[in-house]
């Protein structure tokens, strides 16, 4: 099976109310975590890369892993585009052959916003590549934030109907209270779920996808804590909220800062314990072996795409 485009795989996540995870890949084994948690788990996959991984690993490295995942596991596996921040990158993934890209026009006012992501949507569409954009600022709700800070940066209902419409895009990233990274929440982590619901009521079938959706496990902080690392007061999106965010229209959910901390963790962990040992496969076989761990727990009990592919 080539690479497919994530069209018919939000299709069957809307329809059984789960969600596929995206998960950033940065290095080889980081992608043999992930996928052969996946093909374990018969479950449909999303890999996405940055500009910042396209950077350090070089794009024609990335494109020929994940080809090799798809041609060695048979799973369906979106390549996908993570953040593109202007029409030039999207573009390049595109002719590289991704099936899926974002525009991320968040930070532009709503207009700016519109023409960048209908651009790329028409190029896009022409070459069979799906689109994501966003649309709201992602940032995390503190105790006290009153409602009209909340309305200044999250996700405007009425506004989501009509950049829909007008773009033509085929799934919204929108900011209800996740953050990318592992501080999300000050307070108590919360969500807006009432602005979750009015957003998928007035798009119905339409995919959403959230962005900063790590749940910071708190083993891994605590495994590199209890081996030298200092991440204090970490917090990260319940798994919970997430699972139900996944009935309520929530196809994608992106996840990179639980790999992060599953990878440092057991690195941290394997060079503690084995002092000696100095060949790099021990401590990266250790970690892929981490991750792989990691994604079977987010897709049997976080996603619900366990057997969906
Ligand atoms: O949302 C951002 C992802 O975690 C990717 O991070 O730009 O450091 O690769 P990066
Ligand atoms: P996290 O930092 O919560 O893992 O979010 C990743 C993400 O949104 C990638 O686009
Ligand atoms: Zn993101």
């Amino acid at each position: 099976m080539p690479l497919v485009t994530s069209k018919q795989m939000f299709k069957n996540a809307y329809e059984g109310q789960y969600a596929v995870g995206a998960f950033n890949v940065n290095n080889m084994e980081i992608i043999q975590g992930i996928v052969e948690a996946a093909q374990e788990e018969k479950a449909p996959l999303i890999l996405q890369v940055s500009a910042g991984a396209r950077k350090y690993a070089k794009p024609i490295y990335l494109k020929k892993l994940v080809e090799a995942a798809v041609e060695d596991t048979n799973l369906p596996i979106v390549l996908h585009l993570d953040h593109g921040e202007n029409f030039e990158i999207c573009k390049a993934c595109i002719d590289d052959g991704f099936t899926s890209v974002m525009i991320d026009g968040s930070k532009y006012p709503f207009e700016e916003n519109v023409a960048l992501t209908k651009k790329v949507v028409d190029y896009a569409h022409e070459k069979g590549v799906v689109v994501e954009a966003e649309l709201g600022k992602l940032a995390g709700i503190e105790d006290n934030v009153n409602v009209s800070q909340r309305d200044a940066t999250f996700t405007d209902p009425d506004e989501a109907v009509e950049f829909v419409e007008r773009t033509g895009v085929d799934s919204l990233a929108i900011a209800i209270g996740t953050s990318h990274g592992a501080y999300k929440f000050k307070g108590e982590p919360r969500l807006d779920f009432e602005r979750l619901e009015k957003i998928s009521n007035l798009l119905p079938g339409f995919p959403i996808v959230l962005h900063g959706a790590s749940t910071v496990l708190p083993e891994f902080v605590e495994l590199c804590n209890k081996y030298g690392g200092d991440i204090p007061g970490a917090k990260g999106v319940p798994e919970e909220m997430l699972k139900k965010a996944a009935t309520m229209g929530v196809c994608k959910i992106n996840i990179d800062t639980d790999l992060r901390l599953a990878m440092t963790a057991s690195v941290r962990k394997y060079l503690v314990e084995n002092p000696s040992v100095f060949d790099p496969r021990k401590y990266l076989g250790s970690a892929r072996e981490a991750i792989k761990q990691m994604v079977i727990h987010k897709i049997k009990n976080v996603l619900g795409c366990s057997q969906k592919a």
